[in-house]
């Protein structure tokens, strides 16, 4: 990985030179700002970790997405260059802090993940059964790598999915009762864990949904997960959390998945992303 890595970086160097009109603001200066606001006990829980975030791996993983983007690849040939993530064919500025959004050509709520995958299909080719498109988790991901590189053009940027259309406000909606509604075998809903300021489980501090400061780190996805040694999703996050509450596994890109990422994105309105983010 490390090999890959360093022969990539020249290329990876030249891509990020001609983007160089990108207004994103770095994660560690936006996270700095936030904490000098709100003291918040969730946002300074390891000053380790702040110590390293301007050395995120996670942009190394961004670095190989834009060269990845930029390839034509699949059976069609084609780059992601004209995939439209609601801003316009090819816009990647700000793209993901709209995310999720109604999307006219599939009639459907999409997320970041989501509309990957679709232009994946759409433009390049690709089936649910190629390995591009099938392994959604892990660094070495090509999913994982494009999402990284997408959603860093969007660093300090606010939060701030549209709500004009009817679906996109049901599936806000929809996400809102299931983040309210107890059920499982420990009966726990979302909010038992993330509607107070301090809680914690042992050593970890719990983001409140409540404080858009506070919950804005939580909602910043992809994140280098230190403890997992790999960068990690908003998909993925909705899967360990319902894991946690001993539910079922819930279907990647699936409405009630989207659902839970829409609530949350619109708890967050307003307060800048952190992105590419660094977690435990
Ligand atoms: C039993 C308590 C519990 C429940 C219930 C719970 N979570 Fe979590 N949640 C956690 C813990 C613990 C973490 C990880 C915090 C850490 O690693 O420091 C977390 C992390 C998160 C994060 C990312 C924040 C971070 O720092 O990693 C989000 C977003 C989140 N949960 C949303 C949800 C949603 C949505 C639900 C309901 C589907 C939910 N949680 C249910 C305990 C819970």
């Amino acid at each position: 990985m490390f090999k890959k890595t360093l022969r990539a970086l020249p290329i990876a160097l030249a891509v990020s030179a001609t983007a160089g009109l990108s207004m994103a603001e770095a994660p560690e200066d936006v996270l700095d700002k936030l904490i000098k606001k709100t003291n918040s006990p969730y946002l300074t829980q390891s000053p380790q970790n702040i110590m390293i975030m301007p050395d995120n791996p996670a942009w190394l993983v961004a670095d190989e997405g834009a060269i990845l983007f930029r390839t034509p690849r699949g059976p069609k040939n084609a780059s992601l260059e004209k995939c439209d993530f609601g801003k316009g064919p090819g816009v990647l500025e700000g793209a993901h802090v709209e995310l999720p959004r109604y999307f006219a050509d599939t009639g459907k709520v999409m997320d970041l993940d989501s509309r990957l995958v679709h232009c994946m299909k759409t433009l390049q080719g690709f089936t649910d059964n190629d390995p591009a498109i099938k392994k959604k988790h892990g660094s070495d991901s090509d999913i994982m790598k494009l999402q990284t590189y997408i959603a860093s053009k969007s660093g300090g940027m606010s939060w701030n999915p549209p709500m004009n259309h009817p679906m996109e406000k049901a599936m806000r909606n929809a996400g809102e009762v299931m983040f309210y509604r107890r059920s499982g075998t420990m009966d726990f809903s979302c909010s038992t864990c993330h509607t107070q300021d301090g809680k914690r489980i042992r050593a970890s501090v719990l983001p409140n949904i409540n404080r858009p400061d506070e919950w804005t780190k939580a909602i910043s996805w992809p994140a280098y997960r230190t403890s997992h040694d790999h960068v990690r999703s908003s998909q993925h996050r909705v899967l360990e959390c319902l894991w946690q509450m001993r539910y079922p596994d819930i279907r990647n890109g699936s409405d009630a998945s989207i659902a839970l990422i829409s609530f949350w994105t619109d708890a967050a309105r307003g307060a800048p992303a952190i992105l590419p983010d660094l977690k435990r």
